[in-house]
């Protein structure tokens, strides 16, 4: 009897053994395929995050970042609008063009710190209208449409609304000189009310 049970006790101990070997390869594969996903996973981030700065930026290009425009000094004092560029960063998927031409808006001073502001894209399909000093009116050369000098929109004009106001703020520069700051946003044409890009 005593001989049966050293028997059987010894065919059961190389069992604990193996047992041990099999989770011990189990929680390696497990570790190994962890410490495999973080690199990848940090390659994805990587790879993506010209795509999530693109948006955030993208946000801002569209939605309303302020840009300066100029100083307020060369924003004629008569009120007649001008024509200024906007300036800023283009961003694409991957990389950042710093510095480039991104739009065209016409900045009116009326009255002596106060600057309003027009997005040069007709809303009816998206020319640049061009400003006619002499019928003090704005006028696309697309389609014929015109606009008064506050932006309304004139009679039969194709253009499905009035310009595009853009928000303006004059601030104060490191030089100390008086800057035009224009909330730059680009919108639907075509569309009787303003609705965002
Ligand atoms: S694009 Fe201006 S009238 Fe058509």
């Amino acid at each position: 009897m005593n001989d049966q049970e050293s028997t059987g006790e010894a065919a059961a101990e190389p069992d604990i053994p193996q047992r041990r070997n099999f989770f011990a390869g189990l929680v390696t594969i497990i570790l190994g395929a962890i410490a495999g996903l973080v690199p990848i996973g940090a390659g994805l981030a990587v790879l993506f995050d010209p795509l999530r700065r693109r948006n955030q930026d993208g946000r801002n290009q569209s939605g309303g970042d302020f840009v300066r425009i100029t100083t307020l000094k060369m924003v004629n004092a008569d009120g007649l609008p001008q024509r200024f560029p906007v300036i800023k960063d283009r961003v694409d998927h991957f990389s950042r063009f710093p510095e480039m031409p991104v739009g065209m808006v016409y900045l009116r001073q009326t009255g002596p710190d106060e600057v309003v502001a027009f997005q040069a894209d007709c809303p009816h399909l998206g020319c640049k209208v061009d400003f006619l000093p002499q019928r003090e009116q704005f006028s696309c050369p697309c389609h014929a449409s015109y606009f008064e000098l506050d932006g309304t929109r004139i009679g039969a004009s194709p253009s499905p609304r009035s310009l595009d106001t853009l928000d303006v703020e004059i601030r104060t520069g490191d030089a100390g000189e008086a800057e035009v700051w224009v909330r730059f946003e680009e919108f639907k044409t075509g569309e009787a009310t303003k609705i965002s890009k």
